[in-house]
């Protein structure tokens, strides 16, 4: 067993960190390039309250701190794509990925578009096609959805400007086809951002690669789910720890699934 805080090994204050070595912290793995193979790399980033709840009125905000919205920022801007549900992205007001200069020579460097592009899942297209994420990305923001979905609504999002895959061929999108259909298209680095319906299946399909939880230390107590919401797995799936920084009492852990660790 090891202490990791209090540390002892470095007495003092702690070291302040730049972006450019939190970039580097969170470094995505390298994937698929070079090769014909859509090689992928699914990371989620969420942040829970002490007793596990993924909200407080509705928002994940008060459960935040301006560290970890700058990992949330750091994390946006190390991905090709950020992949969302629905329902998140009409509670929480979500707007498109920003540009960040400091990131901008990197992103050219790896040869990624300059903000990665916004990926909404959504069985029934209940979306507000004029709202900022979809008329004003810096990339087209990406529809996700089943083949089934209502025809009106699909064509509505596609007058929009927004442009509407297919995942699975019932209403619902099958989450084991998100990753591969993404990294068709050359979004490898690849991050979601839940909410926990859709992180619940991500995990549940077996391809969640990575989870970046930020554990805040807040109670808030109430109903509110945990990170993932969904059925319950066959089996216990094994993480191994990746990293654990820490600041304010919040502790900003990564976890790799062992899977692919240990190939
Ligand atoms: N603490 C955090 O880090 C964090 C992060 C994100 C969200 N949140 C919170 O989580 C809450 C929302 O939770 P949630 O679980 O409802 O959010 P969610 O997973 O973002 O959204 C659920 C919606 O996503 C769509 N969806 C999910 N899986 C799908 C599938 N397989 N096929 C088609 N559509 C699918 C559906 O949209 P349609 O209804 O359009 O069909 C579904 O209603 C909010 O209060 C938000 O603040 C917290």
């Amino acid at each position: 067993m090891r202490r990791l805080f209090p540390s002892t090994a470095v007495p003092g204050p702690a070291p302040e960190w730049s972006t450019e070595e939190l970039a580097e912290e969170y470094a995505y793995p390298p994937v698929g390039e070079g090769s014909d193979e859509a090689g992928w790399w699914l990371r989620g980033n969420m942040v829970a309250s002490l007793d596990g709840a993924v909200h407080h009125g509705g928002r994940s905000q008060p459960l935040s701190s301006r560290t970890d919205m700058w990992i949330f920022g750091v994390l946006r801007a190390l991905a090709d794509v950020v992949v969302v549900g629905a329902q998140t992205v009409r509670q929480e007001g979500y707007g498109p990925a920003k540009r960040r200069s400091g990131f901008a020579g990197r992103r050219a460097a790896q040869g990624q578009a300059p903000v990665p592009a916004v990926a909404v899942v959504s069985a029934g297209l209940e979306l507000d096609f004029s709202l900022p994420l979809f008329t004003e990305p810096v990339v087209p923001t990406l529809l996700v959805t089943g083949r089934g979905a209502p025809e009106d609504r699909v064509a509505r999002a596609r007058e929009a400007g927004v442009e509407v895959l297919f995942a699975g061929e019932g209403s619902a999108v099958d989450p084991a086809l998100v990753p591969g259909l993404l990294a068709r298209r050359g979004l490898r680095r690849q991050l979601t951002e839940g909410g926990p319906t859709l992180l619940g299946e991500f995990a549940g399909a077996g391809v969640l690669d990575e989870l970046c939880l930020s554990i805040s230390p807040r109670i808030v107590a109430g109903s509110a789910p945990r990170i993932m919401n969904g059925p319950v797995l066959p089996d216990p799936d094994e993480y191994v720890l990746d990293g654990v920084l820490e600041e304010d009492g919040f502790l900003f852990t990564r976890y790799r699934r062992s899977r692919v660790v240990a190939e």
